[in-house]
């Protein structure tokens, strides 16, 4: 045989060999056998490069080019199901679906609901040519790439079988329990967030850049819908069988019922049995089977009236509670943490729950020695959700503390928060390093070769304790005495000097005023131009400013009254940071618009609404909501409101188009 033909040949076997262990896992021959052929495959590629093929079984390694995604429009809209926890809206569901078919008789198709993200896969003769996620629904990214990695996902059915020619097969791409535990594993082991779920690995993992990322994360995935004409038959379980056929893996806990005793039998036993499967579920899909009735009961707006998603409970234990700690985290804010006697929880053992803050564990009226029940919900930290009914207690239940646990100062609770916050920002250890954490972070001052980790490190030493300490550090200081050479050192203090041309508005972002976020930063940037027209400012002149609040004014006249903080600007400004806007931004400055109100109403051509409002601060003026006799004029794009427009005419305001404000920001000296 030459060796074009092996290759064919090779594909086709790896293909099957494929689908034998990561489908039906039960592989016919031994890894080290599939090794040998893979690796046969792999030579005999290298050396025919014009019989490329994505689709190969030894492109599923993924590469480590970085893939951007191209937006798709789905075929069909990708619809989502109607929700529920409850048994008696099942039942609603079975009798409107009776009714709905005026009483002819129906099966009910029971599925798992798997807890993944949904994909799209597109099929032309036998070959995957596309695969895209949910996205909104209407369109989704192309993942194709990262799709092929996915060892269950057939990249090629087998010749012979009755597959259509073109067909969509949608379904749920899932990080087994297995590979999430062994990711966060990893993901712990150097220092790297955790994903809260599979789910939020798994979507993580499907949109990375990278697909030799996803190829080593063991993603895994479930078809449970099948479509396209020319579709096998009238019935949506028979249809998956075939797909099952074709090489497809869906799943073997699919009933056909014709009862609503029979939906409820399947609900009940996987309630309980689904904590034995590889894979995260959250509920079960009921579909009326058969594609007829599906078609006559037609849809609502937003989903099918065929089929309903019913959620389990999230697990639930109960343990004793033995103590109440309480944390403070980066941004000052203090969480209740509980102490229980270890308890068996959805596979893990747990010891501590969140109480989230003083109002919850209020409404919870702790003691300890409580018979507590704990849940897990989708996320990594449990919660405490209510007492036992056999908890028998009384007194005063445990208190929130009124102190910072860490260093002493007492607690504030800004209005509309649920957290309590500790306010010593410039001298409690976590939030100091929360600050320098935020200084460093990639939309403030982005000293991007320094890691939390690093900063920790830093600041335990002595380093640090301040963001502007970074700007005095030095080779010397930081060099590791057993390191060879010092590269990375150097790399950090390389980053460390180059944030110095950070421009002004991230400046103002990362000094870390409270409340003052990116969009609040670049606002007083634009509109004060200095840092120190910002500190002079006064509440009145804050207030005035579109997108500034009352809260946010407060929180900068705060700051800047502190002297600490005050110090640590003269600071960054001795080691060369912005503190102004550069020249360019200066230029689009001035204030010509001073002391005017000025409505903006309609669609315009040239700039956006937004840019429009950040014109008119930008050069003094003020964007107000509604006209009333103080408006100065109405900038009026097309399609301005009959209302605004008849009640500008009788006050006798002035309608400027948008090209004569343009002009007039233009050629008006100020
Ligand atoms: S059928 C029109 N079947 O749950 C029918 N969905 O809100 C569309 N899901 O977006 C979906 N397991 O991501 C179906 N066996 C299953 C499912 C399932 C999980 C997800 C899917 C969908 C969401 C429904």
């Amino acid at each position: 045989m030459d060796e074009k033909a092996r290759i064919l040949q090779l594909r086709d076997e790896l293909h099957q060999h494929n689908f034998r262990y990561y489908v039906e896992n039960a592989p016919v021959i031994s890894d080290q056998e599939f090794d040998f052929l893979m690796h046969e495959l792999q030579d005999l590629e290298a050396k025919h490069p014009e019989m490329f093929d994505a689709n190969s079984p030894t492109q599923r390694v993924g590469s480590d080019l970085n893939n951007e995604f191209e937006t798709v429009v789905h075929s069909r809209p990708m619809l989502s199901l109607g929700n529920t926890y409850n048994r008696e809206e099942v039942a609603d569901f079975w009798q409107r679906v009776s009714e709905g078919l005026m009483g002819a008789p129906f099966q009910v198709c029971c599925e798992l609901k798997f807890d993944g993200l949904s994909i799209s896969l597109h099929y032309e003769e036998g070959r995957l040519v596309r695969a895209v996620t949910r996205g909104d629904g209407v369109q989704g990214d192309d993942v194709t790439a990262n799709v092929r990695t996915i060892r269950s996902i057939p990249l090629q059915l087998p010749a012979g079988a009755d597959y259509p020619k073109q067909f969509e097969i949608r379904g749920e791409v899932l990080m087994p329990w297995s590979s999430f535990d062994r990711l966060n594993k990893e993901r712990e082991e150097a220092g790297e967030p955790l994903f809260a779920n599979p789910r939020n690995a798994a979507s993580g993992t499907l949109k990375s850049k990278n697909s030799s990322t996803v190829a080593q994360r063991g993603l895994d995935a479930y078809l449970y819908y099948l479509l396209g004409d020319g579709i096998p038959g009238d019935g949506h379980y028979q249809n998956l069988e075939a797909a099952a056929r074709w090489g497809f893996q869906v799943s073997k806990n699919m009933r056909l019922v014709d009862s609503l005793e029979g939906v409820f039998e399947y609900i009940d036993y996987w309630d309980k049995e689904r904590r034995n499967l590889p894979v995260a579920t959250d509920g079960v899909v009921l579909k009326v089977n058969s594609l007829a009735q599906q078609k006559s009961l037609g849809m609502t707006a937003k989903s099918p009236r065929w089929a309903i998603a019913y959620k389990f409970q999230a697990e639930q234990a109960e343990t004793t509670l033995r103590q109440v700690v309480f944390q403070v985290g980066r941004t000052g804010a203090v969480t209740p943490v509980a102490n229980m006697d270890p308890v068996q929880l959805a596979g893990t053992q747990v010891r501590r729950a969140t109480l989230h803050n003083a109002d919850v564990m209020a409404s919870l009226d702790l003691h300890v020695g409580d018979r507590v029940l704990v849940e897990k919900g989708g996320e990594i930290i449990p919660k405490i959700v209510g007492k036992a009914e056999s908890s028998e207690t009384g007194g005063e239940a445990i208190p929130f503390v009124t102190n910072c646990p860490v260093c002493g100062s007492k607690l504030v609770r800004y209005e509309g928060e649920a957290a309590h916050y500790c306010p010593n920002d410039t001298g409690c250890p976590p939030l100091i390093l929360g600050r320098i954490e935020h200084f460093i972070s990639r939309k403030a001052m982005n000293i991007n070769s320094l890691g939390p980790e690093t900063v920790d490190d830093y600041y335990r030493q002595g380093l640090i304790h301040d963001a502007a300490d970074l700007y005095e550090l030095t080779e010397k200081q930081l060099a590791d005495p057993l390191a060879s050479d010092n590269k990375g050192v150097r790399k950090i203090l390389a980053s460390i000097e180059e944030s110095k041309q950070v421009p002004f508005e991230r400046v103002l972002y990362a000094i870390g005023i409270r409340f003052v976020g990116e969009i609040a930063a670049k606002t007083l940037a634009r509109y004060y131009g200095s840092i120190d027209k910002v500190a002079e400012a006064s509440m009145e002149s804050l207030m005035q400013i579109n997108g500034i609040g009352e809260v946010i004014a407060n929180s900068v006249i705060q700051y800047f009254a502190n002297p600490v903080n005050r110090a640590f600007v003269e600071r960054l400004r001795g080691y060369g940071l912005q503190m102004e806007l550069g020249e360019q931004q200066k230029q689009a400055r001035s204030n010509k618009l001073e002391g005017q109100s000025i409505v903006i109403s309609g669609v315009f051509q040239h700039h956006s609404r937004d840019e429009y409002k950040a014109l008119i601060e930008q050069h003094g003026g003020k964007n107000v909501g509604s006209i009333s006799n103080k408006t100065s004029f109405v900038l009026a794009g097309e399609n301005m409101g009959p209302a605004k427009l008849e009640k500008a005419e009788k006050l006798g305001i002035r309608i400027m188009s948008e090209d004569e404000f343009l002009t007039l920001l233009d050629t008006q000296d100020s």
